[in-house]
């Protein structure tokens, strides 16, 4: 099963990007280990880092499962429409989805919370005996936008859902995919661990996958080396700097800490803290980053996804970058957020220019 997905994976063309998707086997095999591991009704959550590339790798995972028999991927994106499924999903399989879909409700995100129904629908209409179903939702931070305090609802229902489906649809397994980047949610979900569900962590690419896909985007030879170490391997940035940046990475790294600075005044506004106050808590995190969960300025930076927890190493579905310690609890999302707040440290100001962070890569 897992031989023809992977097989599979590198043929996978990223709509509208013109590149090919650049290679996840190692997150393909670890998630499928946890995935066989227990075969029994058990979810997951997978979070990381924004831009890291969760959706595009559980897209091209279902793309590439089309072809592998008794295995069907289903993939919802809330913040999108129907036509995602139909994408990317087998053929037979995504009509039925998408007629039991509109048959049960109009508002997508009910859907989600109705999988059963969903299942029961599909098992009506075809023959899924001994088959394994994994049905992966995108964005799942717009259930929460639409149904409020939910959350422990949809853990719960997630649970009885697969439960049920396995022990009355005469299916051989099925298992929910969860998929977030909005950090304070993934915190919040973290506190249901080890119940029926696993958080895992997936990471920007490695650094030969990622001069792989600047190749792809043609990115010049010379700016190569640059890119990577302000945005450490990150598919989003990657493409960013090239397409709406036209390769000026001096203009992406302005606006990045523009947005740094806005998360910063919104922090200092929000809990009173003076300039120094400021400064003083910024040494200590620079000093070690690991001790920010116990200020305030923890929850400022998770909304604004310049850091993220870490799941421990076995929980892992990439490899993360040398530079970030394995046995660190909490890092940046990515490499130029410490460079900003290094240089702000330094500057004694949060009120820095491209000159200070030119400075903080070595001139
Ligand atoms: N393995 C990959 N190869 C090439 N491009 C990728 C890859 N992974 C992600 N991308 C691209 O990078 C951008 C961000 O990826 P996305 O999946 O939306 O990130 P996330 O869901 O983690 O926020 C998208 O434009 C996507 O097409
Ligand atoms: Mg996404």
């Amino acid at each position: 099963m897992l031989e023809g997905i992977i097989r599979r994976l590198p043929r996978y063309e990223i709509p509208g990007l013109n590149v090919k998707f650049v290679d996840r086997e190692i997150e393909c095999k670890r998630l499928f280990y946890w995935l066989l591991k227990y075969d029994i009704s058990w979810n997951f959550v997978v979070y990381g880092p924004w831009g890291c590339g969760k959706s595009e790798f559980f897209r091209a995972l279902t793309w590439s499962s089309q072809e592998v028999e008794a295995l069907h991927m289903i993939y919802f994106n809330l913040a999108r429409e129907l036509c995602e499924v139909s994408l990317l999903s087998r053929s037979t399989l995504k009509e039925h989805v998408i007629s039991i879909a509109r048959s049960l409700s109009s508002n997508y995100v009910d859907l989600v919370l109705n999988l059963y129904k969903l299942m029961e629908g599909l098992c009506k209409r075809m023959n899924l005996t001994d088959s394994r179903v994994i049905v992966i939702v995108d964005e799942i931070k717009n259930i929460i936008d639409v149904y409020g305090e939910a959350l422990e609802y949809l853990i719960t229902n997630a649970e009885l859902t697969s439960r049920h489906c396995r022990a009355k649809l005469n299916i051989k397994n099925m298992n929910i995919i969860f998929i977030t980047s909005e950090q304070t949610l993934a915190e919040r979900i973290r506190r249901y661990e080890g119940k029926s569900m696993t958080t895992l962590l997936m990471w920007h690419l490695p650094k030969s996958e990622a001069y792989q896909l600047l190749g792809e985007l043609k990115v010049p030879k010379e700016h190569r080396d640059l890119i990577l170490k302000v945005c450490g391997g990150c598919p989003r940035a990657m493409i960013e700097i090239s397409k709406t940046y036209e390769n000026n990475v001096d203009l992406w790294m302005m606006n990045v800490m523009d947005r740094v600075l806005a998360a910063i005044y919104n922090y200092m506004r929000e809990y009173g803290r003076s300039r120094s106050e400021f400064l003083r808590e910024l040494k200590m995190i620079l000093e070690d980053i690991d001790e920010i969960p116990r200020l305030k300025m923890y929850d400022v930076f998770l909304k604004h996804n310049i850091i993220l927890p870490l799941v421990q190493e076995h929980k892992r579905l990439s490899t993360l970058e040398s530079s970030l310690r394995t046995e660190g609890r909490i890092a940046y999302q990515l490499p130029i957020y410490r460079l900003c707040l290094q240089a702000m440290c330094d500057k004694g100001t949060p009120k820095i220019t491209l000159k200070d962070i030119r400075d903080q890569l070595g001139g």
